[in-house]
């Protein structure tokens, strides 16, 4: 289905950056989750960045829950998020010169000339704000069964973060930091070497970790949804990610099979693995350790260096130099966009599981 992604738990997305509104349908979510909309707002926050390192295009991002809740409550029925668009500023973006890097040439291409293409449109990272609100809500189930998500940056311009250490206290850590690192003196350096691209009129790219806390044994729709399958679909749907890696990933091609697999034991009654390259799925499905993979965002395409490209109208070769309000690092702000799409996976995989009552059937 055209703008909609899941089996069980649906998302669909509509809007355009300079349009009316950016909104979200939610379905298949299991009735009684509750629904915290000061989390909502603070997740909505984490996606709008540090202003520092971040666009100049400051939206509130109020959302309207319109359907789909009663007393604070999932009903289980469709929920409409709604935020609307307020902070735009539309006369700086013509059509005809492509952004390198960016969806103009690729859009005109599909849509033949009809698409809204101010602050691009459908394909501005706008259309991630009501993904981490319908994210967020998600999260709430998970957490209502003990599975937590975080992702922090694993590193940027060469600059590293520490692995995760203790999840749950990593958790911690990163819901109520402003900036998702572990190391305070890393994310320091970070938002330097963005400031530093941003005077040069560049931008910069970087690498997040995710981990899933906490998820039952036995998840995952082998053949064609995989755990992975269905993490990788989601993940690469959000604008600018190029890249993805379960566990150890691309390192596998330097390793032995000794040194790839992971040991397995008893701790008490629970199967474990004593290291996790495997990042926590095995066969497509879940081995009830902790799934990790890392995601790699590239640098912001919009940048205010001048660039060669085309008027795809007049048909021209072009020198561009932008103007608007770009922001000079994505990778931060796609933190919560990529928690939020794992939420909404690990909920669909749980209602493939049980049903969507998933959260009656407690493990
Ligand atoms: C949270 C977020 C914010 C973004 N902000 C911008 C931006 O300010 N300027 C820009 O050119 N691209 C921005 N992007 C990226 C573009 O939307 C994306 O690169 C573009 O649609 C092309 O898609 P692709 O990179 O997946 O090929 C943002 C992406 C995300 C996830």
């Amino acid at each position: 289905m055209k703008n909609t992604f899941g089996n069980n738990v649906t998302l669909t997305l509509f809007g355009e950056s300079h349009g009316q509104a950016v909104g979200a349908v939610l379905d298949g979510m299991a009735p009684g989750v509750p629904v915290d909309e000061e989390y909502i707002a603070k997740k909505l926050s984490q996606r709008s960045g540090l202003p520092e390192v971040s666009t100049a295009r400051r939206e509130p991002d109020s959302f309207r829950i319109v359907s789909g809740v009663f007393e604070g409550k999932t009903t289980g029925t469709p929920m409409c998020i709604i935020i609307e668009n307020k902070d735009t500023k539309s006369n700086d973006y013509q059509r005809g010169p492509a952004r390198p890097g960016h969806a103009d040439y690729t859009a005109f291409v599909k849509y033949h000339g009809y698409e809204d293409y101010r602050g691009g449109g459908h394909f501005s990272g706008r259309l991630t704000a009501p993904v981490v609100a319908a994210g967020a809500v998600a999260m709430q189930a998970l957490n209502e069964r003990g599975i937590l998500i975080c992702t922090h940056i694993k590193s940027c311009g060469g600059v590293s973060d520490h692995a995760f250490g203790d999840i749950p206290e990593d958790f911690i850590r990163l819901e109520n930091s402003a900036y998702p690192v572990l190391d305070e003196a890393v994310g320091e350096q970070m938002r330097e070497l963005t400031a530093a691209a941003a005077a040069d009129g560049d931008s910069i790219g970087g690498i997040l970790e995710t981990a899933v806390y906490g998820p039952e044994a036995g998840l995952g729709e082998p053949f064609f949804d995989s755990v992975e399958s269905l993490i990788s679909h989601a993940l690469f749907s959000i604008p600018a990610v190029k890249g993805i890696e379960f566990g150890a990933g691309f390192s596998f091609g330097k390793m032995h099979g000794s040194e790839a697999n992971d040991p397995i034991d008893y701790d008490g009654s629970d199967v474990i693995t004593r290291t996790n390259n495997n990042g926590g799925i095995n066969g497509g499905i879940t081995n009830g350790m902790p799934i990790i993979f890392s995601t790699a965002v590239k640098p912001t395409p919009s940048i205010f260096k001048e660039q060669e490209t085309v008027d795809f109208i007049k048909k021209t070769d072009e020198k561009l130099s932008l103007k608007g309000r770009h922001d000079p690092a994505i990778f931060h702000r796609a933190a919560p966009v990529i928690s939020a799409v794992t939420a909404l996976v690990i909920c669909d995989l749980l209602s493939m599981r049980y049903g969507n009552d998933f959260l009656q059937k407690r493990q």
